[in-house]
């Protein structure tokens, strides 16, 4: 029996084609939702759709490529599909990046939402999923973060993702026609259990996991571990990874909520339990079945001690919680590395 059409039916996905927009469009399409892509892949190759049709056994109902500060393309956009609803992916995400560049940070990542903000207003579209960030907690100490926690965001990324959590409220308060999800990611990491679909930034990963995934294939020597120095139980720095497979569930299980009532409603997803960087690469070791070099480096500008979830509201709210460890995480990652030695370029 046909599935009937889910509300909203069309979704708008900005970033479809990075790391966890393309994941998301699978978790989209295998819900029986029209998805549409912008993405100017400034970190990500277009190569991925194929293999998010695939895994979904249906297409992507359009994609264009396009930078959202191009506001007539977007606009065009806005006019061609019947859009219900905006998952907001696109941004820039490095922090390190950040520290070197801020202008073009706070241009593409807070430009990009007004610019985006401005097309939804246009056309009518009020509701969106924000992708925001633990980071914007800043250094707020140890022990689980909810989200009442005062916002102290320590580099160029975290402020942007926190400007964007501002304006969004503000448009929230003023037009009440408007609902935003905003949800506060801790780690994303992993990648599609099938090993089609994964995290292959351009150029050297920022992040840990993919970092560890491409030293373990081969194509990096060793992982400098930032900082042994940091007051937790072995000096590395403590973080709450998600798979990202429950990254995109959340979204999925968001759109379902956008009517529960208007205004704006930020959660963090997260575990709620925290891996520091040695037991990362411990579990990752086990995950492939070998020793990972790596040394201790300095810390890293902008870096804190440790960010934990608490993640409970989101649970309270709409009853959905993870359901993947660690574990899950590095053998995913290490699936789609061991597949796809050298990124999308080469068929799996
Ligand atoms: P990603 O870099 O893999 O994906 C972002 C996508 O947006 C890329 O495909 C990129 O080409 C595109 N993009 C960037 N700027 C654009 C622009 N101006 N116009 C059109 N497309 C543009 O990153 P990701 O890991 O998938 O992250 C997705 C979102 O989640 C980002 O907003 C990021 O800040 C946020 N986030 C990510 C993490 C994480 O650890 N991955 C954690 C917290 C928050
Ligand atoms: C994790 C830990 C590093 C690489 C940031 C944002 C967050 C999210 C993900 C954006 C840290 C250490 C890393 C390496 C290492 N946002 N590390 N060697 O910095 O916790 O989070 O990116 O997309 O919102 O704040 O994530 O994966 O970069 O680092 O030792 O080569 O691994 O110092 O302690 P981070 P990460």
């Amino acid at each position: 029996m046909a599935r009937s059409k889910p509300v909203p039916s069309t979704v708008l996905v900005t970033g479809g084609a990075g790391f966890i927009g393309s994941h998301a469009c699978v978790e989209l399409l295998d819900h029986g939702y029209e998805v549409i892509v912008v993405d100017d892949y400034s970190n990500s190759t277009p190569q991925v759709f194929a293999r998010v049709e695939r895994l979904a056994g249906r297409f992507v109902g359009a994609v264009y490529e396009l930078d959202l500060r191009d506001r007539q393309a977007l606009s065009a956009v806005f006019d061609r599909h019947p859009i219900d609803a905006v998952m907001h992916f696109a941004a820039l995400k490095s922090v390190t990046a950040s520290t070197r560049q801020p202008v073009e940070y706070y241009d593409a990542n807070v430009g990009g939402t007004t610019a985006l903000l401005h097309a939804m207003q246009n056309h009518g579209v009020h509701r969106l999923v924000f992708s925001s960030s633990c980071s914007i907690y800043g250094d707020a100490g140890s022990g689980p973060l909810d989200e009442s926690t005062p916002a102290g965001p320590t580099n160029p990324y975290a402020s942007s993702k926190r400007l964007c959590e501002e304006i969004l409220a503000d448009v929230c308060r003023h037009r009440p026609e408007y609902t935003v999800l905003c949800l506060r990611y801790f780690n994303p990491a992993g990648a599609h259990p099938s090993g089609l679909l994964g995290e292959e930034p351009r150029g050297t990963p920022d992040n840990l996991m993919p970092y560890l995934a491409q030293v373990a294939v081969g194509r990096r020597e060793r992982l400098r571990v930032f900082g042994g120095d940091y007051p937790t139980r072995d000096g590395t720095a403590v973080r709450d990874y998600l798979h990202v497979m429950d990254t995109v569930e959340a979204h999925r299980v968001a759109l379902d909520h956008f009517g529960d009532s208007a205004g704006m409603r930020v959660y963090n997803l997260g575990l709620g339990i925290g891996s520091s960087v040695l037991e990362v690469v411990n579990a990752f070791s086990r995950a492939c079945g070998r020793p990972i070099p790596y040394e201790i480096a300095p810390r890293r500008p902008g870096d804190v001690a440790e960010l934990v979830a608490d993640a409970s509201a989101v649970n309270r709210a709409w009853g959905w919680r993870p359901t993947r460890d660690l574990a899950d995480m590095c053998r995913d990652a290490w699936h789609f590395q061991r597949l796809n030695p050298n990124g999308f370029a080469r068929p799996a």
